[in-house]
């Protein structure tokens, strides 16, 4: 057998990581063909939680799970690690201010940006899920100068599966039948996701609906579903930010024509150099690379401009935190 791949998971033992550990330890994450070892970080009080888990996924038999490690210590957890997916996260509790929640972030991405660029391996490729996923990216990055920049990703995927679908359902169409969907910005409410470079049929998707509904309906659905989702459920989306997460990694490892996702910012359509911001992308030989080259028309731009200050703001506030 090939030598096994090792995926770190932190948060392992919340929701999300209860939906994505199986997943990847079937080969849903790198391929049917590679073998993975698990690596579990999470706070001490959840360690019995996760050793439970890790009990199910014995209980799997998974040909390629050849082995899990389960521990509190981010060096440990990413020691040699060559896929890190950041779930973890500290969630916004009530009369939380914004500086509040990014400070606590920062205790936590801080290290953990650390403890990468002390112990992971060179080809170590990490995507934060945990929110604010975008800023709590750029503050593990800004801690790992070793590692390339471009290994850090933050998550915009489960947008981009939104609104394929949302745009699917509007039109009578399979999923399949839409191309280049693309979402800019921040994982939040200012997320811009963009029909007009999408199209369906070979024709942009903008000039299928009406603009009222791309406006209207379609905008704020897909930027406000997690909400919607909380709401319904009762609990925040877990078994399709699980599946968003392995849609990424597996694209960024396997390959794909263009797809989102939030990388650091080389400058491209005006994003500020250094932001971890979602931009249409491709994937070649395990990197990722911004798609160049679009039109960007008047409406797109003030989106894309409103999501971006956002970013700023939050990389100013950990900035003058001390975090980067
Ligand atoms: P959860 O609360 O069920 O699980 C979080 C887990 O993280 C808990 O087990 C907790 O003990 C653990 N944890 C906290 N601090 C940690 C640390 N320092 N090291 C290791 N583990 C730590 O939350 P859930 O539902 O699994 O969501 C996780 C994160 O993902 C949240 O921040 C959520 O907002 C975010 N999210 C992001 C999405 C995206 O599209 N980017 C979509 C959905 C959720």
């Amino acid at each position: 057998m090939a030598t096994p791949v090792k995926v770190t998971v932190t948060g392992a033992a919340g929701q999300i990581g209860y939906a994505l550990l199986f997943r990847i330890a079937s080969g849903q994450l790198l391929g049917s063909n590679v073998p993975v070892k698990l690596s579990l970080l999470e706070i001490p009080q959840a360690v019995k939680a996760a050793e439970g888990t890790a009990m199910e996924l014995d209980d799997c038999a998974f040909p390629l799970l050849s082995g899990i490690e389960i521990t509190d210590d981010p060096n440990t957890a990413f020691a040699g690690a060559n896929v890190a997916l950041l779930v973890g996260a500290m969630p916004r509790k009530a009369g939380m201010e914004r500086g509040d929640l990014l400070g606590a972030n920062g205790g936590i991405f801080g290290p953990q940006g650390k403890a990468i660029n002390e112990h992971a391996a060179d080809d170590i490729k990490v995507l934060v899920v945990g929110n604010p996923a975008n800023t709590n990216a750029l503050i593990a990055q800004q801690n790992a100068p070793d590692v390339p920049a471009d290994r850090f990703t933050a998550m915009t995927r489960l947008d981009h599966n939104r609104a394929l679908s949302q745009l699917a359902a509007k039109l009578q169409v399979p999923v399949t039948e839409i191309k280049n969907m693309t979402i800019w910005g921040n994982h939040s409410a200012t997320q811009y996701p963009d029909l007009y470079h999408a199209e369906v049929g070979g024709k942009i998707a903008a000039e299928q609906v009406e603009s009222e509904w791309l406006r209207d309906t379609f905008i704020p659905t897909v930027a406000k579903r997690g909400a919607a989702i909380i709401e319904a459920r009762g609990a925040s989306s877990a078994a399709s930010a699980a599946n968003a997460a392995i849609d990424h990694v597996y694209d960024w490892v396997n390959g794909t024509d263009w797809t989102s996702a939030a990388v650091v910012s080389d400058g491209s359509y005006g994003v500020p150099e250094g932001l971890i911001s979602s931009f249409p992308v491709r994937a070649a030989g395990g990197r990722f690379e911004i798609i160049q080259g679009l039109e960007i028309d008047a409406f797109s731009r003030d989106r894309i401009d409103a999501s971006v200050r956002e970013l700023t703001e939050e990389r100013d506030a950990v900035a003058s935190l001390g975090l980067i």
